[in-house]
């Protein structure tokens, strides 16, 4: 991969909680304007590897590179500045707030009149979340919230999308529509760095996959090899990890090891 090409490279990143070493030594390089999936069982360490480029983890070695920058330990508003945006795994409005006012909040680094005047572009995204404006967000069905946490993400036009498991709890119509905006966005320049356990749907629409255990890359390929693999439902389908078991070896998937 020519540097230019890259928009995120984690370097030797050794990053954890408290005593708990969770990511150890890992380095991995994503594409610009790619959709890069980050795939492996619980536990892995995929959302603290968000986590970590989104500021909310310091690492204790290593570099975080944002094209070509080094952005390890700069702050989440530093980081939003720089065009990146997270969606977390899970619920994250405020539900006694309404739709319109968590997209408010969603652009406070923006500033209302920039805010203001993007909210319609975004609820033009989700047709269902623009009728329930004026609703509380709790009273959203859990699609619909995703929806808007998505949305509320857009808001900042970010160059980078971190987002995490965002199929949870959505149908699979639901989950279509939410991959097609992401690949729009990717077609566009974002580049889109996205944990899922969709597995075979998520390949289908992602460029890149990298898989983690134990806090370590075992697995770095193009989506559609990966897709192709006769091995992928014994790696990641049905019986995922097996406890014990090392990392998949290279022989058995073909796998390049960055
Ligand atoms: N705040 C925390 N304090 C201590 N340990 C944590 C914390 N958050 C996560 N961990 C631990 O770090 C490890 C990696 O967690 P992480 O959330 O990154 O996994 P994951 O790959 O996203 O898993 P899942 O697929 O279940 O979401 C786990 O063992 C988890 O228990
Ligand atoms: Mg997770």
């Amino acid at each position: 991969m020519a540097t230019d090409d890259i928009c995120i490279e984690f370097d030797n990143v050794v990053a954890g909680y408290k005593d708990f070493m969770i990511l150890n030594n890992l380095s991995f390089k994503v594409r610009k304007g790619s959709i890069t999936l980050l795939l492996g069982p619980n536990g892995a360490g995929k959302s603290t590897v968000l986590k970590t480029l989104f500021g909310l983890l310091k690492p204790r070695q290593g570099r975080i590179l944002l094209n070509g920058e080094d952005i390890a330990g700069a702050t989440q508003k530093a980081l939003l500045a720089k065009g990146i945006a997270f969606v977390p795994q899970g619920r994250n409005l405020f539900g006694q707030l309404t739709v319109y006012q968590n997209l408010e909040l969603g652009g406070i680094t923006l500033g209302m009149k920039t805010t203001h005047a993007r909210i319609p572009e975004v609820l033009e995204l989700f047709p269902r979340v623009r009728e329930r404006m004026n609703s509380m967000a709790s009273t959203l069905s859990g699609g619909e919230q995703k929806q808007l946490e998505v949305g509320r993400a857009l808001l900042l036009r970010p160059k980078v999308l971190l987002i995490d498991e965002p199929s949870i709890g959505l149908s699979p119509l639901v989950v279509q529509d939410v991959f097609k905006l992401l690949q729009k966005l990717a077609a566009q320049g974002t580049t889109i760095l996205m944990v899922e356990q969709n597995v075979k749907s998520a390949l289908k629409m992602a460029d890149d996959a990298i898989a983690l255990e134990s806090g370590q890359l075992v697995l770095h390929k193009k989506a559609s090899e990966l897709l192709a693999d006769p091995n992928i439902e014994r790696l990641f389908l049905g019986g995922g990890h097996v406890p014990g078991a090392a990392a998949p070896p290279a022989s058995a998937t073909g796998v390049i090891r960055a």
